[in-house]
């Protein structure tokens, strides 16, 4: 089955992120993952715009960007004019989460919502119409290379059912400690977009270790 593979650049060495963009341009990546957090939402500092707008500058993929902070809805115009094509807020920092999908809509992007380990499922039901994509994390934000969460098999099943009934185009997008071990259960249970982080970046060679999860 065709699925989306966006690899995080969390795991990419800073210091080298245009020769890292620019080998993720040859591979068969689908996105770029990008992981902002702002030490208050998540207990890491990572990156914010003016380090999105030099990764758009190389990439030749869409931008799928993490917002891990809060009040997110302060920077949807801001990150719209970084580059970003895909803006993912957690609903657990939003106070108006329908207003704050519908303004990353109006502002020409698609619209995620991604729901911590501990957030049920069903909260989706009163916005999965306004979202484009729901992202499940599958371990609790902040850091690349930890280990799997094992229930959020469920909660990818359980939203796949509310995709079914509600919103047949929602991409549903799977993010950590995901693998090549892992992989094909989270697309059986109905994912159809993976980010991998510490999984790809420390395989010997990227493009050929992206290659073999495209191919699964
Ligand atoms: C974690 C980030 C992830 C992280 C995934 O808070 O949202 O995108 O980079 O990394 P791995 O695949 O190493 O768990
Ligand atoms: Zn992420």
């Amino acid at each position: 089955m065709d699925f989306y593979l966006s690899p995080s650049l969390l795991s990419a060495d800073f210091g080298n992120l245009q020769h890292t963009v620019e080998t993720l341009n040859g591979s068969e990546a689908d996105w770029l993952h990008i992981d902002v957090m702002d030490g208050v939402f998540v207990p890491n500092i990572t990156i914010g715009q003016p380090v999105v707008k030099a990764i758009k500058a190389h990439a030749q993929k869409p931008l799928d960007v993490h917002l891990m902070i809060v009040n997110p809805e302060r920077y949807i115009a801001g990150f719209k004019e970084a580059g970003a094509d895909i803006l993912t807020v957690h609903e657990e920092a939003c106070h108006h989460l329908n207003r704050t999908l519908c303004q990353i809509r109006e502002a020409g992007m698609k619209a995620g919502v991604s729901l911590n380990p501990h957030t049920p499922v069903d909260m989706l039901e009163n916005v999965i119409e306004y979202a484009d994509l729901v992202l499940i994390m599958s371990v609790n934000p902040g850091f690349g290379g930890q280990k799997f969460i094992e229930n959020s098999y469920r909660k990818i099943e359980q939203t796949a059912r509310l995709r079914q009934k509600y919103n047949p185009d929602l991409i549903i997008e799977v993010d950590g400690g995901v693998n090549l071990e892992n992989a094909r259960r989270l697309i059986d249970c109905g994912a159809n977009a993976l980010v991998a982080g510490n999984a790809l970046f420390s395989a010997p060679d990227l493009v050929s270790e992206i290659a073999k999860f495209k191919r699964l």
